[in-house]
């Protein structure tokens, strides 16, 4: 990724907007990384590389580790060891504001919206590190009022007189104003209703088929992750016990009864 998409938070030519993608087979690189909480060793040296403009899913049972992959990949937790690569650029150490700004947003799992906020002003959380012209903001944010109709009609309400599909689709909605060339998903479909789960998945791949974006998607629903991923990772205990393509994964049935539940 070249120094300007690193500096662009402001840029009208985000990945979501026209498709652009960084360059390369992995847009996203993980190496032994190892992390965890005081004694706890949550990750003890994971490895996983998300193919750009691919569906990565990170599967495994509670407490492999999953949740906290992705707050060191966006900067929440600092890695013991290991490095973090978005496009041969390397963030490891970075902050969580430098690491949106190169590229990388986070929908961390539970729905994290701002219940006495209106939808709006949720929304406006995800351009906070824009620089760029306030024509520019109100464009971006019609962008998303247009992907996501529900949140349209209701922009003046609060967020807490959302249902959970839509608070889902808000903190998606927010994430995608920072124009992330990768969009880290914490369990997205977690206690949503099957018919809302199925339209939250049919987002993430249209995200990543018609936007280009590049998306690492935690699950621990892994038949619904497998069945949109192109590539899946399995974590045991903070360890990384099987990566391969979703289909061998989903089609491995020692694999399915030992970590993945189905
Ligand atoms: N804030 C924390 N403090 C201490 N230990 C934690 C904290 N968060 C998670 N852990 C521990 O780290 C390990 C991995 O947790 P986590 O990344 O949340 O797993 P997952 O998302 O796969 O359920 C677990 O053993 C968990 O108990
Ligand atoms: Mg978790």
């Amino acid at each position: 990724m070249s120094d300007e998409a690193v500096s662009n938070g402001a840029a009208s030519n985000g990945a979501v907007s026209n498709g652009a993608v960084s360059n390369g087979a992995e847009a996203l690189a993980v190496e032994g990384l190892v992390a965890g909480y005081g004694e706890v060793i949550a990750l003890d040296g994971v490895t996983v590389t998300a193919a750009a403009s691919g569906i990565t899913a990170v599967l495994g049972a509670n407490g492999a580790g999953k949740t906290t992959l992705l707050r060191a990949i966006s900067g929440m937790i600092k890695p013991r060891r290991g490095r973090i690569l978005l496009a041969d650029h390397d963030v490891t150490g970075r902050s969580p504001e430098q690491i949106v700004r190169a590229g990388i947003a986070h929908v961390p799992e539970g729905q994290g919206v701002i219940p006495e906020l209106t939808v709006e002003e949720n929304l406006r959380i995800g351009m906070m590190s824009w620089r760029g012209k306030r024509a520019a903001r109100g464009a971006a944010m019609e962008e998303e009022y247009a992907r996501f109709k529900p949140l349209a009609d209701r922009r003046r309400k609060l967020a807490s007189t959302l249902s959970g599909g839509e608070r889902q689709m808000l903190v998606i909605a927010r994430a995608l104003l920072a124009r992330p060339r990768v969009l880290l998903l914490d369990e997205p479909s977690l206690g949503l209703a099957p018919r809302v789960m199925a339209q939250v998945m049919d987002l993430v791949v249209r995200l990543s088929r018609e936007h280009g974006l590049t998306i690492v998607l935690v699950e621990q629903n892994a038949r619904s992750a497998l069945a949109i991923a192109d590539h899946g990772v399995v974590l045991n205990l903070g360890r990384v016990v099987a990566s391969a393509d979703a289909a061998t994964l989903a089609a491995d049935v020692a694999l399915r009864h030992h970590y993945l539940g189905f």
